[in-house]
């Protein structure tokens, strides 16, 4: 009886005290916690207390792609990326970087050459990248989206428009491109990124073929990157699961890259529906659970983190938006609370 009666105040004296932030959950939990970033809003106050307050983890949002940081043939600009390098680590974070192959995203100036001088401009852009950040950027996305919703590689400057010299032989190009990074830094951890291949269809089958043969035939490769842009408030979560069971199955992690839950909005950026907040609650609270239930699953990441600077409105042309976890005040919203219970919450 007595022991009945004290084992609950035991538990609860040997439990850690709760959290105060995402961040210090995360740590407790050994998972990292990340979010998108923009170096032009650091020195608003609130976005960088915010930020270095509950991330122990950021990926600069553009920074780091090849339109900025050499936009033209002559132009090299790693400024705002250093900006937030610098920032991560004045606060302890980890920086993920992203990305170094985005065909469709690139500069024009890339599109009038040859092969072979492709092949040599990207085998400089990924050595000069990967190199400057070495020690610093502990994960890339190597390459990112590089297939189409049937599965089929998309068209593009490196694959086969006119490519790097490999487009007779499928993934090649992507397998190159790993083979540069990690020659540059073989510590970093090498990631292929990739949208709407989360659950089970035959975008997220292609990208599984081609990790599963990179892992047999020994391409250095560490991960794949679920973006999770959620737009219909209605994700398939068990497909969701199935694809991370089967993707950590082959011994690679998975980071949740970009995950944002689009609510219907007025020109205000306000939900059309109010009760639509607490439903985006529930579906970050099942990814979130999704990822902790599996042990290769050790980053979590939202595309931003205040409605004022999300990349939905834009995109979505502001019919969309209030996707991530703090209001446009930096309120934390129902989407946050959810995230915490779920950090917080017994592994498996
Ligand atoms: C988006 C950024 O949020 C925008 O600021 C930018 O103008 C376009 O790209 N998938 C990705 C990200 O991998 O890089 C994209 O980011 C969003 C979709």
């Amino acid at each position: 009886m007595r022991s009945r009666l004290l084992a609950p105040a035991i538990a609860l004296l040997l439990c850690p005290a709760f959290a105060q932030s995402l961040r210090q959950e995360a740590e407790n939990g050994g998972i990292l916690v990340g979010t998108a970033v923009n170096p032009i809003y650091l020195s608003e106050p609130a976005y960088a207390a915010t930020l270095a307050r509950e991330y122990n983890m950021l990926e600069p949002e553009d920074a780091m792609k090849w339109y900025t940081v050499q936009p033209d043939e002559k132009t090299i600009n790693f400024t705002p990326a250093d900006q937030l390098v610098e920032f991560a680590a004045a606060h302890g974070m980890k920086v993920r970087g992203h990305t170094l192959l985005w065909g469709g995203h690139d500069p024009k100036w890339l599109s009038s050459r040859t092969p072979k001088q492709l092949s040599q401009i990207l085998r400089k852009h990924i050595k000069l990248e990967v190199g400057r950040y070495r020690g610093r950027v502990f994960a890339w996305d190597v390459v990112n989206e590089a297939f189409d919703e049937n599965g089929k590689l998309k068209d593009s400057v490196w694959y086969n428009r006119p490519g790097i010299g490999m487009a007779d032989r499928g993934t090649a190009y992507i397998e190159q491109a790993f083979r540069w990074a990690h020659a540059t830094d073989p510590q970093a951890l090498l990631f292929y990124n990739e949208a709407d291949a989360e659950a089970m269809n035959r975008k997220s089958d292609a990208v599984y073929a081609m990790v599963k043969a990179f892992k047999e035939r020994g391409v250095p490769i560490d991960g794949v990157g679920l973006q999770m842009h959620i737009f219909d408030l209605n994700p398939d979560v068990n497909g969701i699961a199935t694809n991370m069971q089967r993707l950590t199955a082959l011994g690679l992690q998975v980071h949740i890259t970009e995950l944002d839950v689009a609510l219907p909005v007025d020109e205000n950026g306000h939900p059309l529906h109010p009760e639509d907040f607490a439903l985006q609650a529930e579906i970050y609270r099942e990814i979130a659970t999704v990822c902790l239930q599996h042990s290769g699953c050790t980053a979590l990441q939202t595309w931003g983190f205040t409605d004022k600077y999300s990349w939905i409105g834009w995109f979505t042309h502001k019919t969309k938006g209030a996707a991530v976890p703090f209001d446009r005040q930096y309120k934390p919203k129902p989407a946050y609370d959810a995230l915490m219970q779920a950090l917080r919450a017994p592994r498996n």
